[in-house]
Order: C-alpha cells, then sequence, then structure tokens
C-alpha cells in the first residue's frame, strides 16, 4: 500500500491496521466490476491492469477515464451516502485489484485528516480535468479533442520508448472516439494525418508520440 498514492501519507501502525482488510480480486479483462446504479459497497485499488470507467447512452458509449496501477475508483458513491455508482466501470486487461469495504473507508478518513486531504487531491485532479473535458467538448474541434486526448493519455499512461513516449494501453480507434465524443472515423482519419506527419507511430494499436511539444502545436 506504501506505493499507492492515495494511502502513501498513513502512518505506519495505520497502514497495518488498514493492509488486512483488503481483499484481492484477479478479474479476467472484459469483465464487469459494477454498473452505473449499483449500489456502492466497496473502494477499488488498482494492483496491476487497467480499469476503464464509462456511461451509456443506448448503444453509444463515453469513457470518462482509464484508472491503472496505483489508481483508486468507486469512493464517489461510498462518500456520497445514498446515491449510487455514479458510472460503470469494466477491465479492459485482466487485473489485480485491492477491494476495501465502505464502512472499513468510512472508518479510516474519520481517524485520518490526511488520507482525506490525499483523497481530496485526487478528487480536485479528476475535477480539473472534467472540467478541461467540459471546455474541449464547447469549444474545440475534433481534430484538436483527438489529440489533446492522446496527449492526456501519454501524461497519465506514457512510458519512455525508444522513438518517443508510449501510451501503454491498447485502444482501438472506436475507445478512443468513445475518449473523445466523436466516431470511428474521424480518429482513423487524424492518428492517419499525425502518422503520415510523421508525429506519431502506431504499432498493434499502442501509440508512440514521436515530438509532444510539435503534437501540441497542432491544438488550435
Ligand atoms: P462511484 O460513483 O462509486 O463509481 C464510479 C466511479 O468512477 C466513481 O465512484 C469514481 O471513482 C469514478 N469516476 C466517475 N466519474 C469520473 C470522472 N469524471 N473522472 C474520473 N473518475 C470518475
Amino acid at each position: 500500500l506504501q506505493n499507492v498514492p492515495l494511502f502513501q501519507e498513513l502512518s505506519q501502525a495505520d497502514l497495518l491496521g488498514i493492509s488486512p482488510l483488503f481483499i484481492e480480486k484477479k478479474v479476467k479483462k472484459g469483465s464487469i466490476l459494477f454498473l452505473e446504479g449499483d449500489a456502492g459497497e466497496e473502494l477499488f485499488l488498482i494492483k496491476s491492469g487497467v480499469v476503464k470507467i464509462y456511461r451509456l447512452d443506448e448503444a453509444k458509449e463515453i469513457i470518462l477515464a482509464l484508472f491503472r496501477d496505483g489508481d483508486f475508483f468507486g469512493e464517489m458513491s461510498l462518500i456520497s451516502a445514498g446515491l449510487t455508482r455514479s458510472a460503470t466501470a469494466e477491465t479492459l486487461e485482466a487485473c489485480t485489484l485491492y477491494a476495501l469495504k465502505r464502512t472499513s473507508f468510512v472508518q479510516y478518513m474519520e481517524k485520518s485528516p490526511r488520507l482525506c486531504l490525499k483523497l481530496l487531491e485526487t478528487t480536485m485532479g479528476r475535477l480539473r480535468q472534467a472540467n478541461d473535458q467540459i471546455y474541449d467538448l464547447t469549444f474545440l474541434g475534433v481534430r484538436s479533442r483527438i489529440i489533446k486526448t492522446i496527449i492526456r493519455l501519454s501524461e497519465q499512461h506514457g512510458i519512455p520508448a525508444q522513438d518517443g513516449l508510449l501510451i501503454n494501453v491498447k485502444l482501438t480507434h472506436q475507445q478512443l472516439a468513445n475518449m473523445v465524443g466523436t466516431v470511428r472515423e474521424s480518429v482513423t482519419k487524424v492518428l492517419q494525418e499525425l502518422q503520415d506527419d510523421d508525429l506519431i507511430q502506431i504499432d498493434k494499436k499502442l501509440i508512440t508520440l514521436k515530438n509532444v511539444e510539435a503534437i501540441k502545436a497542432e491544438i488550435r
């Protein structure tokens, strides 16, 4: 737990107290962890793998966030008592998760102002990002939104690679479209243009940003 940012500020004694309360869950790729509207019973931490948070409108999907090792999710319905899951969570890869029951989570929040502050800090970061998405959807065109999305993905999931910064999550064009709020064809077109301009490289659904500054200059 010491490596999980949310728990970094906890005292050694609190860490030792809370660790046994987590239940390890191994889940296959494509498993639904909970559905929007479910009662929230647990907080989840990701030990390994990637989880997609999304909402559905009939057959269409909007992806709100992608979380990976070290991230937590499922806190909103635990904190807002009486409210249900605000979105659906599904594994994009096989995952190892740690689940913490609501009562244990709330008990530790009451005991630890540092844990509360850390939780707030992360939540504020997510709110900032949601504000950015509202701004982008309101003011930017599809091409710029696609470019901003791959830059954001490179910040959250990027690892240094030979040719640049590799987004370490395999995403289909449809999934990228569902993050941007557009159609698959637009993603295919813009990614092809960026490849033609030698700004990105795509290999087996993995995108590498070759020159982040030059890609940022494409946003307008
Ligand atoms: P909860 O509402 O319990 O279940 C869905 C979870 O998805 C939610 O808690 C948050 O952890 C996460 N979540 C919902 N909306 C967003 C968002 N806009 N950005 C990041 N995470 C979110």
